[in-house]
């Protein structure tokens, strides 16, 4: 097995990897782009399924305890009166009075301008929410935000969801959604965009036992990263200072990637306290209070809520699995993705482009895409198939070349260890199966052998 030598990954090599074989591109590219929002292609949007896929698994279909929702992005413009973002969602802006360049006042270092030296205006707040109007006619009775975070969405349909599936408490809401945010400040590839989405679970507690729903959320969010491959060395927990809190929140931990910039914030845990379904209540008029049954009291829930990004558990993903390691003369660029997150699950290879090879190999392929996402690659030498492969994380490769056509056996080569295995077609679909779901690539079906070992062709 090839040695793997940690790579110290920069923002630029993971940039280009993705804007070369299609994962991301900026949004509006033939126009210049449009600052801060992204595009994901074909390859990003399989992996982004992937991740959200594998959190929606974890965070509602093995739990009985949470349901999901999909809520409008446009809400009534009372939610955000109501959950304090009007009046506080906002972050302390500064002009440089040479270059008018805006700069959030409480990221600099200093009280100059980072580009140009020259001096900045006092601080005023900026609400960072998105305003737009609703109905033909662009006054402010019509004016509606585009929602900063998915999390009111789910507040505000608490009583809903409680009347309609008769769930007692400890339950929660999750849903998977855009949210949007006029940052000042952005950059970093997709770290911080305007238009992102969220995964968001609202955790409804008894009053008394939010500290330990609380502890429980960090311990689960924490490791649903590693389950998904992430390297333990990478992620760290930070408590938010006092200072720091939002205006909503009793306690808040971060879990930090180590991002090729630095330690910086992948998912917010808060404890909420009671004060969302409180405002909500006060405002709406409508009663959110829980009927306990057991101690027969009437009370307002607390909430905690882990709230992770899609598209920076994306990048984080990302930068975690991208290595480059030696091979022969060259360097071999691996994403070490784990095989739920990898856009492709396997790749069938054709030796080359021979009618009656070609053929076989597009049966393989078309039975094996009612299973996975399977590519298949007929053009230049086989080694550059699989470097092709390993750059995009492909987990396995299925060679076929003209004895497959003699003895109906393929190859699977494994993309981190490169061992190959040969194997019967007739078992292929349960061995592929089997190596997707973690079994080492050496332990042989009926009728199958190792065939070369750690090889890259
Ligand atoms: N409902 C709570 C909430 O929205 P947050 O810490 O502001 O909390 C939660 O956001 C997560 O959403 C962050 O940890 C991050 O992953 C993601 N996120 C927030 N702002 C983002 C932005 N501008 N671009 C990309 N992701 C962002």
């Amino acid at each position: 097995m090839t040695k793997q030598v940690p790579t110290k990954v920069d923002m630029e090599k993971i940039v280009s990897l993705c804007r070369r074989r299609g994962f991301i591109f900026p949004s509006s590219e033939i126009y210049g782009g449009l600052s801060s929002c992204w595009d994901y292609g074909p390859l990003g949007i399989e992996l982004k399924r992937n991740i959200k896929e594998a959190w929606w698994r974890a965070a509602v279909q093995e739990r009985d305890d949470v349901v999901g929702m999909d809520t409008s992005i446009l809400m009534h413009p009372q939610t955000w009166v109501a959950s304090g973002h009007v009046q506080g969602f906002s972050d302390p802006l500064v002009e440089c009075k040479v270059c008018h360049l805006r700069w959030r006042a409480d990221e600099l270092q200093e009280n100059i301008c980072p580009s140009c030296g020259g001096e900045l205006t006092d601080p005023r707040q900026f609400n960072l929410m998105f305003k737009t109007f609703m109905g033909p006619v662009e006054e402010a009775a019509n004016e509606v935000y585009l929602r900063p975070e998915t999390a009111q969405g789910m507040f505000v349909n608490f009583a809903n969801v409680l009347t309609t599936t008769r769930k007692r408490l400890p339950f929660g809401i999750a849903q998977i959604g855009k949210s949007f945010r006029n940052e000042i400040t952005t950059g970093n590839f997709i770290f911080r965009s305007r238009e992102f989405e969220q995964m968001e679970i609202e955790f409804f507690v008894k009053p008394e036992t939010d500290k330990e729903w609380f502890d429980y959320w960090l311990d689960q969010r924490r490791k649903w990263y590693l389950r998904f491959g992430m390297k333990e060395e990478n992620l760290q927990l930070r408590q938010h200072a006092e200072h720091e809190l939002a205006h909503y929140a009793r306690d808040c931990y971060d879990i930090e990637y180590r991002f090729p910039m630095g330690w910086s914030e992948l998912e917010g845990i808060a404890n909420r306290g009671d004060f969302d379904l409180k405002q909500h209540a006060k405002y709406s008029g409508k009663s959110l209070e829980y009927f306990d049954d057991e101690t027969k009291e009437h009370y307002v829930p607390c909430i905690i809520e882990p709230s992770a990004g899609v598209d920076r558990s994306l990048l984080a993903f990302l930068c975690d699995a991208y290595t480059e390691e030696p091979d022969k003369d060259a360097v071999r660029v691996v994403l070490h993705l784990h095989p739920s997150l990898a856009p492709m699950k396997v790749a069938v290879l054709p030796l080359s482009r021979r009618e009656n090879l070609v053929k076989l190999a597009k049966d393989i392929h078309a039975e094996l895409r009612q299973c996975w996402m399977v590519a298949y690659d007929d053009a230049q030498s086989i080694g550059r198939r699989y470097r092709r492969q390993d750059e995009i994380g492909t987990p396995l490769c299925v060679t076929v070349d003209f004895q497959s056509l003699e003895d109906n056996d393929v190859t699977i080569r494994d993309r981190d260890s490169m061992n190959q295995i040969r194997i019967p077609i007739k078992e292929l679909k349960t061995t592929l199966a089997a190596k997707l779901s973690g079994e080492d690539i050496l332990v042989l079906p009926p009728g199958g052998q190792i065939w070369k070992s750690g090889e890259n062709g």
